[in-house]
């Protein structure tokens, strides 16, 4: 059955006057932040009665209601052991094609392997099997023969006001990637797993109702048709908890304010070059204020004013009101954290969609900009007492966070809703604009400027010929006269 449900992405099929639907949900990148965007939605739809298999790299442990997992979590070794990312992490230079190319082979082996799992066949030999809505990440590498469609620039480090340069990279980027989805290989691994029959992906992902996009209006201005939904801003954030209290007296005490220090959860320490550890532990030093710092390790020449611990929960820590100014790599999900605690930013982007982020922080006014490779322990003190000193990023931070707040839905709502409405309308077809089965040329009017271009030529030509009809006659008229 699953055969056929990746055929119909996101339509449904057969429901009795909705109320409760089967959907597979399928996140396959094994990156922790990518899981957890979606664990509300799914478990929101699990409580409101749909049965859901979810094929996740990070089960929750909590068994939530109605949701059977099957566990990818053995991916996480092929990414760190085969597809070292510590070699991207501490490029100097930022070599998109290398990064795209190598990424793209990461995801193909890791889809392979996830559909091999005994599970899934077991789910594929199942004819009993059923499915109303399927749920999926749209960064599967068997997807991304459709980002023809949908144009999917986050990896490229620009931010608004495009100058031509920029304009001109962002568009050879566009013919790379529409080039590089038509990958054969995912297309191979499609067929191995679905069947030589399966129709080639171009043609399946038209057939999607709906995108749901991880951002926020504030963020991401661009023209969308109505199958294109904002859900982002902050979708993942949990009820407040009360923090431990050993990490709460260190918090409380901290009158004088706290740095947080946290890279996430894919750049490890052992990615770091020494000499940015040693600045990062030298700029500390320096400073009066205590420091929280999520690291896997511990660094024993740190001073006494820092406390690192390997794991956070940073969510309530960024709430405390202690917390004055939170260092990040600038991953969507601690970026709108920051945000929506009220806390301002120095970012210091690694990977991904990191760099730009960290533009939208820096444009904005929401914190400083750092980079990795240049950064030094005067620039990294002067960003800090800068924050801490300077109220102006603390009033932007609580200004964007009010927008983002002030919206008629939350984006979990409008998530849970919209995924309602594509199930009571069995798929929705509708909302697509015809362009989709334009051919390039006509959706960039290249045949009506190539018209227009022809009737002007036209026209210069014929001026031009009469133009020269015209003084040769004249010439000649005036030779005739100095002759007589
Ligand atoms: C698209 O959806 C229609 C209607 O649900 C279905 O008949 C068709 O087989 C689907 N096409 C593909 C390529 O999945
Ligand atoms: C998922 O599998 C891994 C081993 O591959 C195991 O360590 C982990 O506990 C499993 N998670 C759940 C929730 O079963
Ligand atoms: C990853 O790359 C780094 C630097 O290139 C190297 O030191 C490390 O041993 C590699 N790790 C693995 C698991 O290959
Ligand atoms: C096949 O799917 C049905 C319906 O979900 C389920 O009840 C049954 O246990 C499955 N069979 C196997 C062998 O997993
Ligand atoms: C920052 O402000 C504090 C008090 O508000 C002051 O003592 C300190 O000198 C200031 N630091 C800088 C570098 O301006
Ligand atoms: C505070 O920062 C803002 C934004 O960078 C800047 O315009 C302003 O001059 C700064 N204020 C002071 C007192 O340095």
């Amino acid at each position: 059955m699953l055969i056929r449900l990746l055929l119909i992405l996101l339509i449904c099929y057969t429901i009795q006057e909705t109320t409760c639907a089967k959907i597979l949900a399928v996140v396959p990148v094994p990156s922790y932040s990518h899981q957890l965007f979606f664990r509300r939605i799914w478990k929101e739809l699990g409580k409101r009665g749909h049965e859901l298999t979810l094929l996740t790299t990070d089960p929750m442990q909590d068994n939530p209601e109605n949701i059977r997992q099957i566990n990818w979590s053995f991916t996480y070794a092929l990414r760190h052991n085969k597809y070292n990312i510590t070699k991207v992490v501490q490029d100097n230079e930022y070599n998109l094609p290398k990064i795209l190319a190598s990424y793209q082979a990461m995801l193909n082996e890791i889809v392979d392997e996830e559909l091999s799992h005994p599970d899934i066949q077991t789910l594929l030999k199942n004819e009993s099997e059923h499915f109303d809505l399927l749920l999926v990440e749209y960064l599967h590498p068997t997807l991304y023969a459709f980002s023809s469609g949908l144009s999917v620039q986050i990896l490229l480090p620009f931010e608004r006001d495009l100058s031509f340069k920029e304009r001109l990279l962002s568009t050879l980027y566009s013919v790379y990637s529409i080039y590089k989805s038509n990958d054969d290989v995912a297309e191979e691994i499609a067929k191995k797993h679905f069947g030589q029959d399966l129709p080639p992906l171009e043609i399946i992902i038209k057939n999607v109702s709906m995108v749901f996009l991880n951002t926020h209006p504030v963020f991401n201005v661009r023209p969308l048709g109505p199958g294109f939904i904002h859900i982002g801003g902050g979708i993942h954030l949990e009820d407040q908890n009360p923090l431990p209290k050993e990490l709460k007296i260190f918090l409380d005490s901290a009158k004088e304010g706290v740095i947080y220090f946290s890279l996430g959860t894919n750049v490890r320490s052992h990615h770091l070059k020494s000499n940015f550890i040693k600045i990062v532990v030298d700029t500390f030093k320096e400073l009066r204020y205590k420091v929280l710092w999520k690291f896997e390790i511990d660094i024993p020449e740190k001073s006494n004013n820092v406390k690192i611990l390997q794991w956070v929960p940073q969510q309530d820590v960024l709430r405390h009101e202690n917390v004055r100014v939170f260092i990040t790599q600038c991953g969507i999900q601690s970026m709108e954290e920051s945000i929506l605690s009220h806390v301002p930013m120095i970012s210091i982007p690694f990977v991904s969609d990191q760099k730009m982020n960290s533009l939208k922080i820096a444009n904005r006014g929401l914190g400083i900009a750092l980079n990795k490779n240049t950064v030094t322990k005067d620039s990294f003190k002067a960003a800090i007492i800068e924050i801490m000193n300077n109220s102006s990023y603390r009033d932007k931070v609580r200004e964007v966070a009010n927008l983002i707040r002030d919206e008629p839905m939350s984006g979990l709502e409008k998530a849970i809703w919209w995924t309602e409405y594509v199930i009571r309308h069995k798929g929705v077809k509708h909302f697509w604009h015809p362009n989709v089965d334009l051919p390039l040329y006509q959706y960039l009017l290249l045949d009506v400027i190539g018209f227009f271009t022809l009737v002007i030529a036209i026209n210069i030509f014929i001026l031009y010929k009469i133009t020269c009809k015209t003084l040769n006659i004249y010439r000649q008229c005036s030779k005739k006269h100095k002759v007589e």
